[in-house]
């Protein structure tokens, strides 16, 4: 009898990193990032010349997915990709990638959802990592997304909060530009805030209804208080860069504790499961495992290779359609404001 393993090639491009991964089955056999240093001295993401980047990248990274996994293309059983949510262009170079090779390998397609994957990248097979058990809830925190997620099972999934402007990652690389630091600036306020006293400046907490977040009045405090003193004392960044990282990074973790509690409560689910770019956080990590202790909760931080981009989330996400039979036809397009 043939080989009852399934190899899935899965690809992500969604914003500005272009990756690809081969699993067999649950486990991840390679996973590889192309990250995009073009957009660096721009202080953000230009849409234009990351779709650029991709079409540049993408050939490249999938030949060196398929060579560590040390398989053939002819083993690949299905391929998966990211129709969305993400940037047009982006998207839309790893879309038609992945119909094209899909119909010249004469293999299923595999639609996925990025936000869906950055949570299911939980169930990634590795060692000393735990997967968390249904229900649970999700809280996914990137450069484009803040949600709190009930997940009752691989595809049952329902937003129970959301943020109502910008996404954390957004806040966190925003504040970093203020305070002139490159993009993405949230691991270099991570970096500083492990050396600051977390209580030097305190930042008003945003009052938002129920378990929704809004981030773009802390940005402006931070804006207007770094301004004022600058104004006084022109070396106020330079001198006080751990202490501002720091208080910085207090709030935000704070409130992002605070509705997690808050939907622990509602829901009386008490398994929280992080996933995205900022999860990557030493803060949030911290705040979460002192939460078990503290409140009972059963915690699950991924694997950092699973938090910033990559495709071994979307391999994962097609492994288990591909279980499902969930397959896709080639008529399938590109979807940015794809909601989960
Ligand atoms: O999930 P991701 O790679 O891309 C999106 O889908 O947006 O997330 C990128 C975001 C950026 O805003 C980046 O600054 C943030 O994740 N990030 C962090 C850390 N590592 C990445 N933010 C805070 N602390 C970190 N250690
Ligand atoms: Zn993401």
């Amino acid at each position: 009898m043939a080989s009852q393993n399934i190899y899935i090639l899965a690809i992500e491009s969604s914003c500005d990193d272009t990756a690809a991964a081969i699993l067999k089955n649950d486990t991840l056999l390679s996973n590889i990032v192309a990250t995009q240093e073009v957009h660096q001295k721009y202080g953000g993401v230009v849409p234009e010349l990351a779709s650029r980047a991709h079409q540049q990248n993408i050939v490249p990274v999938i030949h060196q997915a398929i060579a560590e996994a040390n398989i053939d293309k002819k083993d690949i059983s299905a391929i998966a990709f990211t129709k969305g949510p993400g940037l047009m262009g982006s998207l839309l170079v790893g879309t038609s990638f992945a119909k094209s090779l899909a119909l010249g390998l004469n293999i299923p397609l595999i639609e996925v959802n990025h936000m869906q994957a950055h949570i299911l990248a939980h169930f990634i097979k590795e060692q000393n990592f735990k997967t968390p058990e249904f229900p649970f809830l999700a809280l996914t925190i990137s450069g484009g997304h803040t949600q709190i997620v009930k997940v009752t099972s691989h595809f049952e999934m329902e937003v129970i909060g959301q943020t109502i402007d910008d996404a954390v990652g957004e806040a966190y690389d925003k504040s970093a530009k203020i305070m002139g630091l490159p993009y993405p600036g949230g691991p270099l306020i991570d970096k500083y805030a492990q050396l600051g006293d977390p209580k030097s400046y305190k930042f008003t907490k945003p009052k938002v209804g129920g378990l929704d977040f809004s981030f773009s009045g802390l940005k402006t405090a931070i804006l207007y208080f770094i301004q004022k003193q600058v104004k006084e004392n022109p070396n106020f960044i330079e001198e006080n860069r751990n202490d501002i990282c720091a208080s910085i990074q207090y709030t935000i973790v704070n409130i992002l504790m605070d509705k997690l509690k808050k939907a622990v409560k509602e829901t009386g689910i008490n398994q929280i499961a992080i996933g995205g770019g900022v999860s990557a956080n030493s803060g949030i990590r911290k705040a979460l495992n002192e939460a078990e202790g503290k409140y009972g909760w059963k915690t699950y931080v991924p694997k950092f290779e699973y938090t910033t981009d990559n495709a071994a989330m979307i391999g994962i996400v097609g492994y288990y359609k591909y279980l499902a039979k969930d397959f896709t036809d080639l008529s399938v397009t590109a979807q940015p404001r794809y909601k989960i």
